[in-house]
């Protein structure tokens, strides 16, 4: 079971450069999503303040949310060849969260063991996806001249 101990014991996430896409643009918000897991992390243990988790909660999902919204118009417009399979990946992971965020809202259970439940999810997979489905990414971007101006 998982519970604000496991999440304690995870250690805290470090963005390094074998996390890079090598658009920073991309990048930096990747780092955003680092900090907000840490210190959703550092409120689910000990002393903690149910208002911070709240609102970390809601900001790391509502950041994720435009993060991926940015990636997926840009893969789009770039016509960019493994933009289907890239949004497919996001969009079953925002299922499987969505299921974790309304039972953390309707205070179902305990809420801090939903809480840590949503770090050790949320970490382990955006990990993964990063380091290879936003990676594959970066070269392309590059190759196009990305510049978030093409976001507009
Ligand atoms: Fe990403
Ligand atoms: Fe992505």
């Amino acid at each position: 079971m998982i519970d604000s101990r496991s999440a304690s014991m995870m250690p805290k996430l470090e963005w390094d450069g074998l996390f890079s896409t090598g658009i920073d643009y991309f990048d930096n918000q990747h780092k955003v999503l680092f900090g907000f897991l840490n210190v959703l992390r550092s409120n689910t243990v000990g002393k903690r303040d149910k208002e911070v988790v709240n609102e970390v909660v809601d900001s790391l999902l509502t950041y994720t949310m435009t993060h991926f919204l940015e990636e997926e118009i840009i893969l789009c417009r770039l016509e960019y060849p493994g933009f289907a399979e890239h949004k497919a990946e996001h969009d079953e992971f925002l299922v499987a969260v969505r299921d974790l965020y309304i039972r953390f809202k309707a205070g179902k259970g305990e809420s801090r063991s939903i809480a840590a439940e949503i770090i050790m999810v949320v970490s382990e997979w955006l990990q993964g996806h990063i380091l290879v489905k936003d990676k594959a990414y970066g070269e392309f971007l590059l190759q196009h001249k990305f510049t978030p101006d093409m976001l507009k």
